[in-house]
């Protein structure tokens, strides 16, 4: 079998791209990657030689060189992961969200439509809770709750939804979905909460909480997340939607907190140090509340669980991003600091 991966040289995608080489020699995996600011091959170094992996760089806008890859490699599936991700970057330049996430998904829907040979073949789309808008003190999401998306990245994300929904029901093409809440784990892009704060605290920098730190989110491990995504691949019912979550939330400030904690003992600092970076910052525009996401049906239904508790996992992320600090050197050198500064020297 050869499947598509798209975005596989980001950070879940690297995930899944290594889950899926390693535990399955017989499939052949192509990862599709631009190589944008969020795509790394540091990521993948441990698989890049392996027999049943091929990497291949490129645009899922570009309408012409999806088709030409489509026509040539007959994929028999697609785990569709390439996206612009990050919430403040839409809130800078919704386009970029739209050609990816929207006219990139429909680009390979069409192509893989147009091309597809095996009858049993489907594409899977990798999205997230924030399509279903935003929560209140109570209640979760769940696979029937209606979407009301609140930024431009989950508009988009709701959009493209949306459009692999309706090529099942109007062309009859095998899909599955997901939607799963916030991940954590090694080679996150240090722009995201956790991975922007371990390394402000490992240099000393202000650590920016938008508005009161009581924004509540779910944080799952990110290898649960690509063990889920295998779940569904494997036994997920065609033309269905599972959400993921790890049943972990945690307000901004009380994670924050934690971390600090943590970092404090690791780099062996006296206990309070991390938390004097603490910096309360102006909110994010459209801040959504809380995300909480019921995942009864992918645990009942096909049997997934999530094999990590949080601190557990926190602990091994922040030990990753210690061994690791020339990766994080690489990401954060040129184009980095103008983000940096662009988002957060004048909140
Ligand atoms: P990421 O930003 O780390 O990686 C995205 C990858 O897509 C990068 O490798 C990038 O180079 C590639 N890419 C971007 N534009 C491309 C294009 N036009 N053509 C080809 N490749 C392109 O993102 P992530 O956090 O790993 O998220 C992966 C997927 O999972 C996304 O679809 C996201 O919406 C979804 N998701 C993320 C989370 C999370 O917490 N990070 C949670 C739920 C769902
Ligand atoms: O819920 C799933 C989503 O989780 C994914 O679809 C997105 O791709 C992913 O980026 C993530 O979105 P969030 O906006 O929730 O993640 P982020 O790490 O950007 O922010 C987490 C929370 O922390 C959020 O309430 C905003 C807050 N925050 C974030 C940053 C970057 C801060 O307080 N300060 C910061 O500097």
């Amino acid at each position: 079998m050869k499947i598509l991966i798209t975005g596989g040289a980001g950070f879940i995608g690297s995930h899944v791209v290594r889950r899926f080489v390693n535990t399955y020699p017989e499939y052949q995996i192509v990862n599709l990657d631009k190589l944008t600011y969020a795509g790394n091959l540091e990521n993948l170094t441990d698989i890049e030689a392996k027999e049943n992996y091929t990497f291949v760089k490129g645009d899922i806008v570009d309408q012409s060189f999806i088709e030409d890859l489509f026509e040539k490699e007959k994929f028999d599936c697609v785990v569709h992961l390439a996206a612009e991700s990050h919430v403040d970057r839409s809130i800078s330049n919704p386009l970029e969200f739209v050609m990816t996430n929207v006219v990139g998904t429909v680009n390979l829907l069409n192509a893989f439509k147009t091309h597809r040979t095996n009858p049993d073949g489907f594409f899977y789309h990798v999205s997230t809770d924030e399509v279903y808008g935003e929560l209140g003190d109570s209640g979760k999401f769940k696979e029937t709750t209606p979407y009301d998306p609140n930024s431009p990245y989950s508009a988009s994300k709701a959009s493209s939804d949306h459009f692999v929904r309706a090529y099942h029901v109007t062309y009859g093409l095998p899909v599955k979905l997901s939607n799963c809440s916030n991940n954590y784990g090694s080679h996150h892009f240090p722009e995201k909460l956790i991975p922007l704060f371990i390394n402000n605290i490992q240099n000393n920098k202000p650590l920016p909480v938008y508005g009161k730190g009581e924004n509540v989110r779910d944080w799952l491990f990110v290898e649960d997340h690509a063990s889920a995504i295998d779940t569904i691949f494997h036994k997920g019912t065609n033309g269905e939607t599972y959400n993921i979550g790890g049943n972990n939330e945690w307000t901004n400030i009380a994670l924050v907190k934690l971390l600090c904690k943590l970092m404090d003992s690791k780099l062996g600092r006296p206990k309070g140090t991390a938390e004097e970076l603490i910096s309360y910052v102006k909110d994010r525009a459209g801040h959504d509340f809380r995300y909480a996401i019921d995942s009864t049906k992918l645990m009942t239904n096909i049997g997934w669980r999530p094999s990590l508790q949080f601190e557990e996992g926190l602990s091994k992320t922040i030990d990753w991003y210690l061994k690791n600090e020339e990766w994080l050197n690489h990401v954060t050198s040129g184009a980095y600091m103008d983000y940096y500064k662009e988002q957060y020297e004048e909140r």
